[in-house]
């Protein structure tokens, strides 16, 4: 059986050093046996992938999807698939976006590297989050501009174009390698892993310390291909992949 293993990064993957060793070892013998083709999908730019590199060891992956959902970079590469990119030019013009953003004193720029061609992020109060974004999306909307707002770890604001997340991005790598939905095993923590759990057949984890909204989202809407993993980071996602028959 080929499966395709579609991971976050930042407290799904990452967070506990001596699950995601384990992890890696299983994980490297798999790949050798070409029963995995291993994917990061992380709302982290390039750059900040790069640092968390330095910090974290993580292995190589197959392909990595960045700046939520809205990059997608072969193995290895710096190049972007520009297929992809193309996609996401609809009724989207980031300068305009950032100008409407700024009319909102609660919004709060993210660093420069996080500002990316088809993402725009903030950081958010999560107590005001609702009505922020609520008049926000308004907004945008008013300005004839096609956008989606996500908001992840009771902080960050992302503001991308309607055809771009990491659902989408998801499904699009799907494409391109062949690989069905019910092979298909997605983990993650936070709001902008959501988007990785709606597709109808794909399977889905959730690792034990998931932040409230996904945790809210997954008792709204429930799946019986999606596992709330009782372990923590890495150690979740082993837990899951068991549940889900993936022999490692
Ligand atoms: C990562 C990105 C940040 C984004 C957040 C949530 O931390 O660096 O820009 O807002 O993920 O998607
Ligand atoms: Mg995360």
């Amino acid at each position: 059986m080929q499966w395709l293993l579609v991971t976050d990064l930042d407290n799904t993957l990452v967070g506990d050093e001596a699950a995601l060793h384990t992890l890696n070892q299983r994980l490297t013998v798999a790949r050798a046996e070409k029963h995995i083709t291993l994917v990061y999908s992380t709302g982290r730019s390039l750059t900040s992938y790069r640092q968390l590199c330095k910090t974290a060891s993580l292995l190589p992956p197959d392909l990595l999807i960045a700046s939520v959902g809205t990059e997608i970079y072969p193995q290895g590469s710096d190049h972007l698939d520009t297929t992809w990119a193309n996609q996401l030019q609809h009724q989207w013009d980031q300068a305009l976006v950032q100008q409407i953003a700024a009319q909102f004193d609660s919004l709060v720029p993210q660093v420069e590297t996080e500002q990316r061609p088809f993402k725009v992020s903030y950081f958010l109060s999560k107590a005001i989050a609702p009505q922020v974004i609520a008049e926000l999306s308004a907004a945008l909307e008013q300005a004839g501009l096609s956008t989606q707002l996500i908001y992840s770890g009771g902080q960050d604001l992302d503001i991308l174009p309607k055809a771009a997340n990491k659902g989408n991005a998801m499904a699009f790598v799907q494409g391109q390698l062949g690989i069905a939905a019910p092979q298909t095993i997605a983990c993650g923590d936070s709001g902008n892993d959501i988007a990785l759990f709606t597709g109808a057949e794909n399977r889905g984890i959730i690792v034990g310390n998931a932040q409230p909204e996904l945790l809210h989202w997954h008792s709204q809407t429930p799946s019986p291909y999606r596992y709330l993993a009782r372990a923590t980071y890495a150690a979740g996602i082993l837990e899951g992949l068991h549940y889900f028959g993936v022999g490692l």
